[in-house]
């Protein structure tokens, strides 16, 4: 019989548990009580940490030199696909060399090549465009009647139309994005994964490397035409850069539009559904932002906090250190667990409940530190300005039938959110 320590391990771990938040958050809760930084050991894989305490969860992503992704991977991976990826590095042909692959002293001259690009003051200029893609959100959903899959219909276009305008990407491709990123990040769920391979671990991995050679296929030309015939984009930016004096590298590019095109929509996508679907269930909170338009931006970070779309990111201990009074040992793997650290309740009154007025909301689900969220800002905007041209239209919103959640322990959303809806 599992001890309870180890059910609860292997609970937040299963990709299936992501899809089923009471049991999700019960093992979380489970964890910050009785032990915040669970070694887990399982089957298969390395051992890591489950830094599960918000506080935790900051610490160590405040601090990227003693905390850096290390040789190992920035997301979970077994054993075998972690020393592949060490082979492969040492070898100089990694899988994929991306911001969330980097340390420093990479990581902060790649991060400046596009920081600019997603500051406030920038992407305030894209705030027109991004209403009218937003009325045209609200047309659809006329036109469609009383009824519709929120997250087909609106939730997956919306963000991927604006992510594709501001990196480049023609709006007939879009679909393609759309279908790799869900490949990519979907890699465990029987509906979204590509097709094709066996559902064992290394039909996985193959599904992602024949993922990531259709991106790269596809960006190759992007940057090859972008050096030739520059534009006021994202890709012109990055195609065009240079790194310690000297062009960057083809592949380097490619990695580049990867993280822009696949961070930048699914996760927005995903707290834009999650919205919706508290929203249906909760007419008393739905009342209230309705009524008060004050409070969409507060409905932004609740749906942020709530969803916590990135489950994870992971770390590794460049030397002997302690956190909260344990002994960390360099070389030691660190799970950074936000949803568990935005459901901390010695951070939140009431955590398990969705409120559109909470304040503060100190969620962590950009993270922290020097790798926080690049395109947090056009998030969030992206989801007031879509928010904006709803809420006053909007009348009713119910559920119309079982809502479900991805099998995804990376990047994980809705995948059918059917809503019953009126406007005006
Ligand atoms: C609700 C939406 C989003 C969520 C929850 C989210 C979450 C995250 C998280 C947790 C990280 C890692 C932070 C860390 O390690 O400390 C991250 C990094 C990143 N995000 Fe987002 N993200 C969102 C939207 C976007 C958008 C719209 C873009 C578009 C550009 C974007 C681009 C990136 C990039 C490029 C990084 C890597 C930054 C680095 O390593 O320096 N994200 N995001």
């Amino acid at each position: 019989m599992p001890s309870a320590r180890q059910e609860m391990i292997s609970t937040v771990v299963d990709p299936k548990a992501h899809a089923d938040p009471r049991r999700l958050h019960a093992a979380f809760a489970w964890l910050r009580a009785n032990d915040p930084l669970a070694l887990a050991e399982l089957p298969g894989f390395d051992p890591f940490r489950l830094v599960t305490k918000h506080a935790d969860i900051l610490e160590v992503s405040r601090d990227n030199t003693l905390f850096p992704y290390g040789d190992y991977p920035s997301t979970l991976a077994p054993h075998e696909a972690v020393e592949r990826g060490r082979e492969a590095r040492k070898a100089g042909r990694p899988l994929l060399y991306t911001l969330v692959q980097m340390d420093e002293p990479d990581h902060l001259k790649y991060r400046a090549l596009t920081q600019a690009w997603f500051m406030p003051q920038n992407i305030r200029k894209l705030e027109d465009r991004i209403r009218e893609l937003a009325r045209d959100a609200v047309a659809r959903m006329e036109a469609l009647g009383g009824t519709c899959d929120f997250v087909d219909e609106v939730a997956l276009h919306f963000p991927l139309h604006v992510i594709m305008q501001i990196l480049g990407v023609p709006r007939e491709d879009e679909p393609r994005m759309l279908k790799l990123t869900q490949e990519l990040f979907g890699a465990t769920d029987p509906d979204l994964r590509r097709e094709g391979t066996a559902m064992t671990p290394e039909g996985r991995e193959l599904d992602i490397q024949a993922t990531l050679a259709d991106f790269f296929n596809y960006f190759n030309a992007l940057t090859e035409d972008r050096r030739v015939r520059p534009r006021d984009d994202v890709a012109s930016t990055i195609a065009n850069a240079t790194i310690d004096g000297r062009p960057i590298s083809a592949f380097d590019a490619v990695s580049y539009y990867l993280i822009v095109a696949t961070a930048g929509h699914d996760t927005t996508s995903s707290s834009t559904a999650g919205a919706m679907w508290a929203l249906a269930e909760r007419p008393g909170e739905f009342a209230k932002v309705r009524d008060n338009p004050g409070l969409i931006p507060g409905l932004v970070d609740e749906s942020i906090r709530w969803t916590t779309p990135v489950r994870h990111f992971m770390r590794s201990a460049a030397a002997d250190t302690e956190l909260r009074g344990q002994a960390i040992a360099k070389g030691d793997w660190l799970m950074l667990c936000y949803p568990s650290g935005n459901r901390d309740e010695e951070v939140f009154e009431d955590p398990m409940e969705f409120r559109v007025d909470r304040n503060p909301n100190r969620h962590l689900a950009f993270g922290y530190g020097a790798h926080l969220c690049l395109g947090q800002h056009l998030a969030k905007m992206e989801m007031r300005i879509l928010w904006e041209e709803l809420l006053p239209r909007l009348k009713h919103v119910e559920l119309a039938g079982e809502a479900r959640l991805s099998e995804a322990n990376f990047v994980n959303g809705p995948k059918t959110l059917p809503i019953r809806y009126a406007l005006s």
